[in-house]
C-alpha cells in the first residue's frame, strides 16, 4: 500500500473517493458534492447527517471527478482527530471487502479541519493515514492466502490497496506530507505489532519473538540481543525461570537499543511476552482461553514502539526489554505455594501460578533498572482481567509514582487515540500482597487486583522516581472490537509513538 499526496489523483480512474464531513459543514458540503456528482442536493440532506460513524455511497455520472463511487464519511458535529481515524478506518474496511484498490480521500478542507480540531495539518494527515492503515489491516491464515509465515501459511492477504491519494490543496501540501509520512510508519509498525499479537502461540513461541525483534533491529538499524535459556539461569532470573519451567519451550529475554547520537533523555519500554496463558497448574477455565495468545501484547508493542523511534530517528534513547515465555501446567511446572528468588534477590510466594505475568516483569523491570538507570521506565503488559473489569476495552490502567509523567502518557493517550486512566498506587494495598513466608506474594485477593498487581511490579522499581505502569489487558485484545471481529489493537504503538515524539 502506498500514499500520494497530490492536487489531483494521478489515476487515469479512481475506484472510490471520500469525502469527510461534519456536521457544522453539512450543508455547504453537501452542496458541493451535489453539483461535483450530479445528483440531487435534496436527496443527499435526506440520506446523509454526518453522524459520526455514518457511511454512506453515492454514484457519480461527471466525468471531472473520475470516480464512480463517492464515499461521503460522517464525522459527528466537528472535525476531530479521533473522528477522523475512525472514519477513514471505516472507509478503508469498506473498501477492502469490496475489493476496491485504487481510492481517494478528500484532503482539500486541510485548513478549515486544521483550525475546527485546533490540531496541524500534519497531524491530522497522520490520524487520516493512520486509521485508513488500520482499517485495511486483515489477520487470516485461511488456505487461499499463500506463502509463508514459519514455513506455514501466510497472513499476508492477497487484496492489496494499489495506491491511496490524499487530495490536497497548495497550501497544506508539505505539511500533509509530512504527517502522510508519519502516519505511515506508525501505522505499518502498528500492523506487524497486531500480525505478532495475532499470530496463534503455535505460530510464536520466545523464541520467534526474540526473531521478530532481531528482524526489525536489522531492518531498522537498531541493536538487538538476546539472553537464550542458559544466560537466563546464569543471571538467576527466578522470576521468568518459575514461569517457564512446565514448558518445552525455552524463554528469551530481549533487549532492544536505539542509541542516537543527539539523545538526552534514556526511556526504558519493558513489556509482557507471555507467548500463551494457560495459567499453569492454577489453570484457567477452556471458555475462550484462545485469547490468551495475545499476552505478549506488551511485549509487541515494546518491538513497535523502538521501531517507530528508529524509523522516525526520534532525539531520545529507548531501550526495549522483553522477558518472554509460555506458561504451561506439566510434570515439571511450579506449583502454587512454590518461593521464588527474583533476579533482584527478593523473594516470591507463587500463591497463584497464572498470576505469572508480574513474575516475568519483575526481573525485567530489576534488569532495566541496573543496567540502563533509565530517566523513566514504561511497563506495558496485559496483567489482569481486573483491569478489564475496572476500564473494559476503552482504556489502560496507567499506575505510576510521578505526576508529569502521568501527565505526558494521559496527554499522549488522547491525542493518539490510545488512552490511558489513572489508578492509584496507595499504600493502603501493600497488606493485600504480604507473604507468611517470603517478602511478597503474588496475588491479592478479590478486591483492587490491577492494583494488587501494580503494588507487585512497584517493589521492583524501587526508589526509580519515574516508573508508569500500563495494564493493557482490555484494549489490546478487545473481544469486539471496533472491526466487529476478535484480534488484536496493536493498543500501544501510537500511544508510545506520540509520547517519544513529545519528548524533549
Ligand atoms: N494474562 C492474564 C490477564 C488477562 C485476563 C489478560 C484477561 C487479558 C484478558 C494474567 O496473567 C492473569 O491470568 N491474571 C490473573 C491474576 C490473578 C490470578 C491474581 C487474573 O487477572 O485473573
Ligand atoms: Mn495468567
Ligand atoms: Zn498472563
Amino acid at each position: 500500500m502506498k500514499f500520494i499526496v497530490s492536487k489531483s489523483s494521478s489515476s487515469a480512474s479512481l475506484d472510490a473517493v471520500a469525502f469527510f464531513i461534519a456536521k457544522a459543514h453539512l450543508k455547504d458540503e453537501l452542496s458541493a458534492i451535489a453539483k461535483l456528482t450530479g445528483n440531487s442536493l435534496e436527496g443527499l440532506k435526506s440520506d446523509f447527517h454526518a453522524k459520526e460513524g455514518e457511511v454512506s455511497v453515492i454514484y457519480n455520472n461527471e466525468t471531472s471527478l473520475k470516480s464512480p463511487r463517492v464515499f461521503l464519511l460522517g464525522l459527528g458535529e466537528k472535525v476531530t482527530l479521533d473522528a477522523l481515524r475512525a472514519s477513514s478506518q471505516s472507509f478503508a474496511r469498506r473498501l477492502r471487502e469490496l475489493k476496491l484498490a485504487k481510492v481517494a480521500l478528500d484532503f482539500s478542507k486541510a485548513q478549515q479541519f486544521a483550525s475546527d480540531s485546533s490540531e496541524s495539518v500534519s497531524y491530522l494527515a497522520q490520524a487520516i493515514t493512520e486509521g485508513f492503515i488500520f482499517g485495511a489491516y486483515d489477520y487470516t491464515l485461511k488456505t487461499d492466502n499463500v506463502d509463508a509465515l514459519k514455513g506455514k501459511k501466510s497472513t499476508a492477504p492477497k487484496f492489496d490497496f494499489k495506491d491511496v491519494t490524499l487530495l490536497c490543496d497548495d497550501a497544506s501540501m508539505q505539511q500533509a506530507k509530512e504527517g502522510v509520512s508519519v502516519g505511515e510508519i506508525i501505522g505499518s509498525s502498528q500492523s506487524m505489532v497486531r500480525d505478532l499479537i495475532n499470530a496463534p502461540s503455535n505460530y510464536l513461541s520466545a523464541t520467534d519473538l526474540a526473531n521478530a525483534a532481531k528482524s526489525s533491529g536489522k531492518k531498522y538499524g537498531y541493536t538487538v540481543t538476546v539472553f537464550d535459556k542458559k544466560k537466563i539461569h546464569a543471571l538467576k532470573m527466578g522470576g521468568l525461570i518459575g514461569v517457564n519451567q512446565g514448558s518445552t519451550e525455552p524463554p528469551t529475554f530481549s533487549i532492544l537499543e536505539y542509541k542516537p547520537k543527539n539523545a538526552k533523555k534514556t526511556i526504558a519500554i519493558v513489556g509482557k511476552g507471555v507467548t500463551f496463558d494457560t495459567g499453569g497448574i492454577s489453570i484457567k477455565p477452556a471458555d475462550n482461553m484462545g485469547d490468551m495468545k495475545s499476552d505478549m501484547s506488551g511485549a509487541a508493542d515494546v518491538i513497535g514502539a523502538v521501531e517507530v523511534a528508529a524509523r522516525l530517528k526520534l532525539p531520545v534513547h529507548v531501550v526495549g526489554i522483553i522477558p518472554a515465555t509460555d506458561n504451561k501446567p506439566s510434570g515439571s511446572a511450579q506449583n502454587p505455594g512454590d518461593v521464588l528468588t527474583t533476579y533482584a534477590g527478593i523473594t516470591v510466594e507463587v500463591d497463584n501460578t497464572d498470576a505469572e505475568g508480574r513474575l516475568i516483569l519483575a526481573d525485567a523491570l530489576t534488569y532495566a533498572k541496573e543496567q540502563f538507570q533509565p530517566d523513566t521506565i514504561i511497563d506495558l503488559a496485559t496483567l489482569t482481567g481486573a483491569c478489564v473489569i475496572a476500564l473494559g476495552y476503552q482504556a489502560a490502567g496507567m499506575f505510576t509514582n510521578n505526576d508529569a509523567l502521568a501527565e505526558r502518557l494521559s496527554k499522549a493517550g488522547f491525542r493518539s487515540g490510545e488512552k490511558v486512566w489513572r489508578m492509584p498506587l496507595w499504600e493502603e494495598y501493600d497488606k493485600q500482597i504480604k507473604s507468611d513466608i517470603a517478602d511478597v506474594k503474588n496475588t491479592g485477593g478479590r478486591g483492587a487486583g490491577a492494583v494488587t498487581a501494580a503494588k507487585f511490579l512497584e517493589k521492583f522499581i524501587g526508589d526509580h522516581p519515574s516508573w508508569a505502569h500500563l495494564d493493557i489487558a482490555g484494549p489490546s485484545f478487545p473481544s469486539m472490537g471496533s472491526s466487529g471481529s476478535r484480534g488484536s489493537s496493536g493498543f500501544g504503538v501510537r500511544l508510545l509513538a506520540e509520547a517519544l515524539r513529545q519528548w524533549n
